[in-house]
């Protein structure tokens, strides 16, 4: 780790900067960070990786419990082949390289996201990260990888309609919990906190049953720009916001 712990934990307690318990990362502009330097997109999804390791370092520092980053949704299918294809690589090499890291880190890594369409290799490996780590107690890394968050409600709702047509579930019994239990964040808690990059102002399909109060900043920097000056002043904002969750009065986190 290139950061101390100690120092993050103490700049925490003297700006008063509020945690929240689970951050969602929307990392945006790898391509316009390339661009704009002259280089290929690709170099910008490189870079972007680097911007993920700073950002779980900072997680674990910062004492964030559950961080998710969408790293390719369903819709990045429509983007030149080339392109995909090079992004999936990274995710494989990304594993390759920072999974001892990672355990040694004592992080656990979840995937979400559909696995329909992914090749068996990738899949497997992906069940081989996600077996590795199960046991880490520490900062939960959720990476929503080939996800939309309209696919996963459509999932969640022919799962459950199964259940209905197999006569283990009756209709008038569905709650909400009901699916929560069908999504892929099962068992995870809802973000309390989305940040965007790039200075886009949309959520593009990330995490939509789940963000139903979460918090959102956007900021302007492009993702492989993002470092531990603009995660402060994130949380900074994110410390001034009044949460009500349809009440009168704020609560925390
Ligand atoms: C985010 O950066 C990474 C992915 C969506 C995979 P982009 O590739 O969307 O970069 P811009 O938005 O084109 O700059
Ligand atoms: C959202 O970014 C997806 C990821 C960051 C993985 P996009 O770049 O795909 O979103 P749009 O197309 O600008 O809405
Ligand atoms: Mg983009």
């Amino acid at each position: 780790m290139s950061m101390d712990p100690a120092v993050s934990v103490k700049r925490v307690q003297q700006t008063r900067l509020r945690i929240p318990a689970h951050l969602g990362v929307i990392m945006d502009g790898n391509g316009r960070w390339a661009q704009a330097r002259g280089k290929l997109r690709t170099e910008g999804h490189i870079e972007g990786v680097k911007a993920l390791r700073r950002l779980v370092e900072l997680c674990i520092n910062y004492g964030v419990g559950h961080l998710t980053v969408f790293s390719f949704s369903s819709e990045n299918w429509t983007r030149p082949k080339d392109e995909v294809s090079f992004i999936f690589n990274l995710l494989r090499r990304f594993v390759a390289s920072d999974l001892q890291k990672l355990i040694r880190g004592n992080v656990q890594v979840r995937i979400i996201g559909s696995r329909l369409g992914l090749e068996e290799s990738l899949v497997r490996l992906i069940d081989d990260v996600e077996a590795k780590t199960a046991r880490n107690t520490g900062l939960v890394l959720i990476v929503a990888f080939n996800y939309g968050g309209k696919a996963e409600i459509a999932d969640a709702t022919r799962r459950i309609a199964a259940e209905v047509a197999a006569g283990r579930l009756r209709a008038e019994e569905i709650t909400e919990a009901t699916i929560e239990a069908a999504l892929y964040t099962a068992g995870l808690p809802d973000p309390d906190l989305i940040i965007r990059t790039s200075g886009e102002q949309r959520i593009s399909n990330f995490l939509l049953w789940q963000s139903a109060y979460s918090e959102f900043v956007f900021v302007d920097e492009n993702w492989p720009d993002f470092d531990e000056a603009s995660f402060v002043r994130v949380l900074e904002t994110y410390s001034h916001r009044e949460r009500r969750f349809g009440g009168v009065e704020a609560k925390l986190p």
